[in-house]
C-alpha cells in the first residue's frame, strides 16, 4: 500500500504545478505584452503578432532585447520589456506564442495596418 502512494505523490505533484504553457499565458498579462502585443496575442496596428510563431524564433529576439539589441527603431519600445525576463521566463512565454490554444474564436489577429477595411 506505501508503495502506490508513493509512486502517486510525485504525480500529483506534476499535475498541480501550472505547465510551462499556462505559466506563460500568465505571464503575458501580468508583464503588460498583452497591452501592446494584444489580448489573444494577435498583434495590434503597429505591434507585431506573437501566436502561433516558431518557439526559437522568439526565443532569440527576446533574448536580443534582453541584452539591448533590436533590429529596428521600433525595437527600443520592446528592449524595457524584455530586460528584467529570466531564462525560465523567456521559454514559458515562448511556449505559450508557440503552442498557443485558447478559444480561436478569440484570436482576432489586428490586420488593421494591411486589412482592407472590410469592403
Ligand atoms: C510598449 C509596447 C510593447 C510591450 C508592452 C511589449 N512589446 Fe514586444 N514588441 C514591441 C515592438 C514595437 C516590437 C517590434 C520591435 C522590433 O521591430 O524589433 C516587439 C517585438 C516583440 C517580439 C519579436 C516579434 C517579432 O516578430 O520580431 C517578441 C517575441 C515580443 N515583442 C514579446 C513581448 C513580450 C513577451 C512582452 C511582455 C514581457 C512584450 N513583447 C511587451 C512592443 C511591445
Amino acid at each position: 500500500m506505501s508503495k502506490i502512494i508513493l509512486l502517486i505523490l510525485p504525480m500529483m505533484v506534476l499535475m498541480a504545478a501550472p505547465s510551462s504553457y499556462e505559466q506563460g499565458k500568465n505571464l503575458y498579462f501580468a508583464k503588460g505584452c498583452s497591452g501592446c502585443h494584444g489580448i489573444s496575442a494577435g498583434g495590434t496596428n503597429q505591434y507585431p503578432a506573437l501566436a502561433y510563431r516558431r518557439k526559437v524564433f522568439l526565443m532569440n529576439k527576446l533574448q536580443n532585447y534582453r541584452s539591448k539589441q533590436g533590429s529596428t527603431q521600433q525595437s527600443q519600445l520592446m528592449i524595457p520589456f524584455a530586460m528584467g525576463l529570466s531564462d525560465k521566463e523567456i521559454d514559458a512565454l515562448t511556449t505559450f506564442f508557440s503552442e498557443y490554444h485558447e478559444n480561436k474564436s478569440n484570436y482576432k489577429p489586428d490586420l488593421g495596418a494591411r486589412g482592407d477595411g472590410g469592403s
